[in-house]
């Protein structure tokens, strides 16, 4: 065993330095190869799932005429071909015909456009990268898609406090790499970080991969402006870290996807960026090894550990076989990324060998590789961030993101292994079980209805059962918002209904989502 630590710890590049100047939260996360996804168009939403239209108005040449009369032309897209990629969402299982998208650069004009779409009872839906999981982020019938693309300037940085403002249509990444030459960072990371826009991310209240560290958006955003059904603006962008003066609506906002308002700016509190990070990437022969090995990355690295993912060996399979990826090591039924970040690299060199020296000392980790090297960890993490596409390419995905006890956590991913047997492409579990978040996916080569009713609602119920969530940070959007129920009493559902009803009267925006029908 000891030897095996020695090798473990050989592997790893003594580079920190270049993890200081050029630090791994600032390089890009990778592209997309969509080259093997066919093309075909994506079923429609409205012939895919029983739903009826609801009562909206529908956008004649008049709607168009005003729109052009308030933005320039080149921000009101009519074209079908790019009209396209508004209509369907990021794993091509949901489509709407939407035959309007709107790109308003200020504040003002999104409420020149709500009070006009308000006036005409038109529906409306709030799109920021299109990365969304759960087909909030496309128009299920012909709603005016409202983009923040082009609402994309960092308006102010306080590099004493760290905290930023800007608008809603910032991406992630270009945010992160504008806080580096900062000495700070987003306090959130994930494989969307190159397309998902920080509005997009408060709106799903997106966890990711540093939650574990960070906390969740409702901790680190401080304040945030929105724009209401009717056009009305909410301002609640305080910068202020402790603020107790009356009910703080901010939070109505993080992830309530896009139904309760359109958010055009944010104040989030950004945390200083680590100089040193080291990632172990380590393969474990039971899923017992990863709950112990948890238990004892938070016991032995403490404060600095920023990260702790799992992989299965079919996800695993799916990346390296999808992608042609490599895995640093053998072949193990359970691979975990453990992540630490702080100020002294000797100091986390030295609680990370300990952890490792006890880990692999007793048996829990079996072989593993370790570096801090930039590059190298891009290709580390690239193994967990990349599943999520990897799974586009068996065919079609149903994406289950829950959270649930660590005691029962991969017991679900084995009862529905057993449940669909070969009837499936592939059944696997991966995903932040650091924050008790699993993500559970089934491939088929196509859409099949009748397994997609024997996964659904058996998920949920395995969910409830042991007091889980079914939406640990996807959201509900359009595909589950009929199973709230399994995660929040009547009574709490009752309630988001009247302030639903009370902020959007008319629910004009982004009907058919995140509420039961
Ligand atoms: P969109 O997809 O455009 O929209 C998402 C929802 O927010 C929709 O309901 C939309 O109507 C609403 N919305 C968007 N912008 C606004 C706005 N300004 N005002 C009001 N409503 C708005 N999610 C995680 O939580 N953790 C992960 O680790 C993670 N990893 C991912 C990895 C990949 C490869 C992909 C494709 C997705 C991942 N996601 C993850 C899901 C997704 O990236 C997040 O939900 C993200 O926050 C969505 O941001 P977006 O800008 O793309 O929003
Ligand atoms: C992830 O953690 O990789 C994302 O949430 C996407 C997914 O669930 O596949
Ligand atoms: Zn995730």
């Amino acid at each position: 065993m000891l030897k095996q630590m020695a090798q473990l710890l050989s592997r790893a590049p003594r580079n920190r330095l270049i993890a200081v100047t050029n630090g791994f939260q600032s390089q890009r996360k990778f592209q997309l190869d969509t080259s093997a996804w066919h093309h075909a168009k994506v079923e429609l939403t409205s012939k895919r799932y029983p739903i009826r239209r609801g009562d909206f108005s529908q956008i004649n040449p008049r709607d168009i005429e005003y729109f052009r009369g308030l933005l320039d032309s080149h921000r009101v897209i009519t074209e079908e071909n790019e009209l396209e990629g508004y209509n369907t969402d990021w794993l091509r299982t949901v489509r709407g015909v939407s035959s309007v998208v709107l790109k308003p650069r200020t504040t003002e004009e999104v409420v020149t456009i709500m009070k006009h779409c308000s006036e005409r009872k038109l529906a409306v839906c709030p799109q920021g990268g299109n990365t969304g999981l759960v087909g909030g982020s496309v128009p299920v019938f012909d709603e005016v898609v409202v983009s923040t693309a082009l609402m994309n300037k960092i308006e102010s940085l306080d590099e004493l406090s760290g905290v930023m403002v800007c608008q809603s249509g910032c991406v992630l990444e270009t945010l992160d790499n504008y806080l580096s030459e900062n000495g700070l960072m987003m306090p959130l990371d994930l494989g969307a970080k190159g397309s998902c826009h920080i509005g997009g991310n408060v709106s799903t209240n997106a966890g990711g991969l540093r939650l574990l560290r960070y906390g969740s958006l409702h901790g680190s955003v401080l304040g945030l402006e929105a724009v209401l059904a009717s056009g009305e603006v909410v301002d609640c962008l305080s910068s202020l870290k402790k603020d107790n003066t009356g009910y703080d609506l901010k939070h109505l906002f993080i992830g309530s996807e896009g139904t309760l308002g359109i958010v055009t700016k944010v104040a989030i509190q950004c945390p200083t960026k680590p100089r040193s990070v080291t990632l172990a990437f380590l393969g474990l022969e039971s899923f017992d090894d990863v709950l112990n090995t948890f238990k004892e990355c938070k016991a032995k690295l403490g404060e600095i550990l920023s990260s702790c993912e799992f992989i299965d060996a079919s996800s695993m399979e799916c990346v390296t076989q999808n992608l042609n990826l490599k895995s640093p090591i053998e072949p193990y039924p359970f691979y975990m990324l453990i992540e630490a970040a702080g100020s002294n690299g000797d100091h986390d060199e030295e609680k990370l060998n300990n952890f490792l020296e006890e880990t692999m000392g007793s048996g829990m980790v079996s072989d593993g590789t370790v570096s801090s090297e930039p590059s190298r960890m891009m290709t580390l993490w690239a193994l967990r961030e990349r599943i999520a596409e990897a799974l586009l390419h068996d065919g079609y995905t149903y994406k289950y993101d829950i959270s649930i006890p660590l005691l029962d956590f991969y017991k679900v991913v084995e009862d529905m292994r057993e449940r669909l047997g070969d009837s499936v492409v592939r059944c696997c579990g991966y995903g932040h079980v650091g924050d008790g978040n699993l993500h559970l996916n089934i491939t088929t080569r196509e859409y099949d209805q009748e397994i997609f009713h024997r996964i659904e609602p058996f998920v949920y119920e395995r969910t409830s059962q042991v007091k889980g969530s079914i939406s640990a940070e996807h959201g509900l959007g359009f595909k589950k918002r009929n199973y709230i129920g399994y995660s929040k009493s009547d009574n709490a559902v009752h309630l988001m209904k009247q302030l639903k009803k009370m902020m959007d009267p008319q629910g004009i925006l982004n009907p058919y989502k995140v509420l039961p029908e």
